[in-house]
């Protein structure tokens, strides 16, 4: 049987951090019901001691989305804990998400802390938020440019302190996936209580990896993967929720693993958070890009008329697209513009299509994409064609 993988979707938090991209209440509340749809496990919904409507999105979402674990972010600092417990309240399954850099150049810059200090702070944080909730996620920053010998070490620390999901994130996107999957391995093979705990990965894309990374990560021990809805977030973003969790359905002969994502809630959840957050899809983005689906070359559109999966290798259905499209441009061929006659009705012998299609071409080569209405008036001079 396939292992269950854990998908912990960041949208509302990490995605939030993508430059421009705010999100009010409202809003976040309605990506988190699609979210729920959409079948992820983990909701995390904000970081509550950010701001007021951090705060109050992480109530309203706990209020509401009563089917997944929502999950908010801390700094390993008590009064951070204790706001988010408050935030956290009413949640049918709650889950305190803290921790602390772990890289050398985050701890002698950023935290100004020693080893041995910052292991001491992310001990405490997880005794402080197990007080409030059974369920303590801890992230290690920057794990990619980690000591590994120190990393193991604060792991098994916060694990005898009560934390039972172990976050590993390669924060700046440096990692490659062998190294990726190397590290997780490490930890499995190095950290004697880690069967106690569910190892996470969390990746970013600054090198455009962080799917591969994620994908070498689970199989190499981790069962839960953290990512977005587009990949939105910091800087290049992060795994992208659509894209990672395609991969494992897809490539199952690759990846024995299998998550709880409904797919076909894929497209009309990014469409979702596209509109809300202002930041477009590019078109040739894997698995919901406008491009995705969509067939522009002569060659490709005789394979796929003729049989789908000379060209497809997801059923544009199984992620909520009706269906895939022709793009009718100067590289498409008779039988391409023949098909789309059909479809709008038009039937026309072999002199006929002849004609049109050299009208067809001429056009095309004026314009970048010839749509139906450019095609009813090439029709219009064919008197005898039949229209049905
Ligand atoms: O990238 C990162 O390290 C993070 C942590 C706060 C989990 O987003
Ligand atoms: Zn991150």
């Amino acid at each position: 049987m396939a292992t269950r993988i854990y998908i912990f979707d960041t949208t509302l938090r990490d995605g939030e951090q993508s430059p421009g991209a705010s999100l009010n209440v409202a809003e976040k509340l309605e990506i988190a019901k699609q979210l729920e749809r959409l079948g992820v496990d983990v909701i995390e919904a904000g970081f509550p001691i950010s701001s007021p409507g951090d705060f109050q999105a992480v109530q309203e979402i706990s209020r509401t989305v009563r089917g997944c674990t929502i999950c908010g972010l801390t700094r390993a600092v008590e009064k951070d804990i204790d706001v988010a417990a408050e935030a956290l309240r009413e949640a049918a399954h709650p889950r305190i998400h803290t921790g602390l850099g772990v890289s050398d150049i985050h701890l002698k810059y950023k935290l100004r802390m020693s080893r041995e200090a910052a292991m001491e702070r992310g001990v405490q944080a997880v005794r402080h938020a197990r007080r409030y909730v059974a369920e303590v996620e801890y992230f290690l920053e920057d794990s990619g440019r980690a000591d590994r010998d120190y990393l193991c070490q604060v792991i098994e620390a916060v694990i005898n302190a009560g934390a039972s999901v172990i976050n590993i994130p390669d924060t700046t996107g440096y990692s490659t996936p062998e190294e990726y999957g190397g590290l997780i391995r490490y930890v499995m093979e190095h950290v004697p209580n880690i069967d106690k705990a569910i190892v996470s990965v969390h990746c970013h894309d600054d090198l455009g990896l962080a799917v591969a990374n994620s994908l070498a990560g689970i199989q190499n021990g981790a069962r839960q993967i953290e990512c977005t809805i587009n990949g939105i977030g910091e800087r290049a973003g992060n795994t992208s929720l659509e894209e990672v969790v395609m991969a494992i359905k897809v490539r199952a002969d690759r990846y024995p693993f299998e998550t709880g994502i409904v797919t076909q809630e894929l497209y009309k959840t990014s469409r979702m958070v596209s509109t809300a957050t202002g930041i477009l899809v590019q078109p040739n983005k894997a698995i919901v890009g406008a491009n995705a689906f969509a067939h522009s070359s002569g060659i490709h559109q005789d394979g796929v008329l003729k049989e789908r999966t000379t060209y497809e290798i997801i059923n544009p259905s199984d992620v909520g697209i009706q269906e895939s499209k022709i793009i009718l441009t100067a590289r498409s061929g008779r039988h391409a513009l023949q098909h789309r006659l059909r479809e709008l009705g038009y039937e026309c012998n072999e002199e006929q299509i002849d004609r049109i299609y050299a009208r067809f071409l001429e056009l095309a080569d004026r314009k970048k994409q010839i749509y139906d209405e450019d095609l009813e008036i090439l029709v219009a001079n064919e008197t005898s064609m039949l229209h049905r």
